[in-house]
């Protein structure tokens, strides 16, 4: 019932030519998939290239952050504006790697969560524990403090416009995916918490990407879970033949 979202993950890899490049291998070998939304977020840099090998294709672009304000003087920073501009139709909030390295919190994921929005993006919220909360059995406490600390504010309208990305922080990059298992009881926690703050409804319809460590030779059995409704991919996603085949699991 819920659309799957099949969503790269660049991270700080590739050039605007590299970006032409991987488009020309990648887009023939998805062209004929319909069953999923299929979603690129490469740097800031390579959009315009982006959306330009996309422009007429069943495949969307998107940002890997933004900045909550229009426009004004923070140097460094893109808008949800800018980014609409250019051709996203996405943008991720709140990645593990932002959190960690560059002092994202549940507050300002908020605010940027609320530009997007308004904007017109579709933010896909990062949430996820780190080993050791995953070894001391933390998860749920985590992914609870990450949702009520954020989505805790969104109104029902603002929710529907989201989707939720569990990305185990012990699983990126690290080749230690979750378990089709593990990652399932997640997402039900967190489809819990939904229903909770708002109504069976929302937590039926929202749809919650698995991240971390994703690879051709284990989307499958994650995809199989009823609870799995796409993947959020890193490394998996630079190579255009090893991300087709993610995409057509
Ligand atoms: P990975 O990254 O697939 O390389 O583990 C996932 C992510 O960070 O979104």
């Amino acid at each position: 019932m819920r659309r799957p979202i099949m969503a790269g993950n660049w991270k700080m890899y590739k050039t605007p030519a590299q970006t032409t490049a991987f488009f020309e291998t990648f887009q023939p070998l998805v062209a004929n998939a319909t069953h999923a939304d299929i979603v690129i977020c490469p740097p800031f840099v390579d959009l315009p290239a982006a959306a330009e090998a996309t422009r007429g294709t069943n495949i969307e672009i998107g940002g890997q952050n933004l900045y909550w304000a229009a426009e004004g003087a923070y140097t460094g920073e893109v808008s949800a504006g800018m980014l609409r501009d250019v051709g996203c139709k996405w943008v991720i909030v709140a990645h593990s790697e932002r959190r960690e390295h560059f002092g994202e919190t549940d507050e300002t994921a908020l605010k940027k969560l609320c530009a997007a929005l308004e904007a017109g993006l579709t933010p896909i919220f990062c949430i996820g524990e780190k080993l050791h909360e995953h070894e001391s059995n933390q998860t749920h406490e985590v992914l609870g403090r990450q949702l009520r600390g954020c989505v805790g504010y969104l109104s029902p309208e603002q929710f529907r416009g989201i989707v939720i990305a569990y990305e185990p922080v012990w699983a990126i990059g690290t080749g230690k995916v979750a378990t089709p298992q593990i990652a399932s009881a997640a997402h039900s926690f967190i489809r819990n918490c939904i229903r909770r703050q708002f109504d069976a409804d929302a937590a039926e319809a929202c749809r919650i990407l698995y991240g971390g460590s994703v690879k051709p030779d284990n989307v499958a059995g994650l995809m199989a879970e009823e609870q799995i409704d796409g993947a959020l991919v890193g490394g998996a996603s630079l190579d255009p033949v090893s991300f087709a085949s993610i995409v057509n699991f």
